[in-house]
């Protein structure tokens, strides 16, 4: 119907006359997680659009209570299309098993839905580009924690420049939501040492959940 993109006074008071007290327009229609992801597949909006294979949007239960963010997408997650699949995803899936949850439960995504050349650091263009569309994934999802994994993902939520090794561990709260930031799983990788530490945060998880009601 075209009757809607006119003044739009005229066309309830068209509807009223004809006895239709209540109306949906089709352009409003309430954004989904579906509908965010299709919008994200066809993003160009940084430079990281044109070498990408893939947009890695992220996958999961989309009413998980717990969501997982990483920093982006590297060389397998962009062949695949999905999120932590390599030897760090690997590792995630054993911090998951952890809570006693596993991937299906939770929602896992990351700042950046596009890969950075040769892994690298996000670059502030991409990730100020890259973050609504974060927000929105937790705004749809609506967890009752938000789980950062390294530094990229805290501190993109939380407006901060803080070093991971400070802040890790420390519970914290993302408009209204519990966060709790944990170390990236490719730094325990190349820091063994650290996940001692890394299963503490994921006890914490465990208990945060079971003090929070079911969905
Ligand atoms: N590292 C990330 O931050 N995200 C992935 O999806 C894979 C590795």
């Amino acid at each position: 119907m075209i009757m809607d993109t006119l003044d739009p006074q005229r066309f309830l008071s068209a509807l009223l006359h004809m006895g239709i007290d209540r109306y949906v327009s089709g352009s409003r229609e309430e954004p989904t997680l579906t509908s965010l992801k299709a919008k994200v597949s066809r993003c160009t909006g940084c430079e990281l659009s044109r070498s990408r294979k893939s947009v890695v949007f992220g996958e999961g239960n989309e009413r998980a209570r717990v969501v997982f963010v990483g920093e982006a997408p590297g060389e397998e997650e962009d062949r695949q299309g999905r999120p932590f699949v390599g030897r760090a995803g690997k590792l995630l899936d054993q911090m998951i098993e952890r809570i006693g949850l596993n991937r299906k439960d939770v929602f896992i995504c990351n700042v950046l839905k596009c890969r950075p050349p040769n892994n690298r650091d996000p670059e502030a263009r991409e990730v100020e580009v890259c973050k609504d569309y974060l927000v929105a994934q937790l705004a749809l999802i609506k967890p009752s924690l938000i789980c950062t994994l390294g530094k990229h993902a805290y501190n993109t939520l939380m407006g901060v420049d803080a070093r991971i090794t400070r802040v890790r561990g420390i519970l914290t709260s993302y408009k209204g939501t519990k966060l709790l930031p944990t170390y990236h799983p490719s730094y325990l990788l190349r820091n063994q040492g650290a996940i001692k530490e890394a299963y503490e945060d994921m006890e914490k998880v465990k208990s945060l959940l079971a003090g929070s009601s079911p969905r």
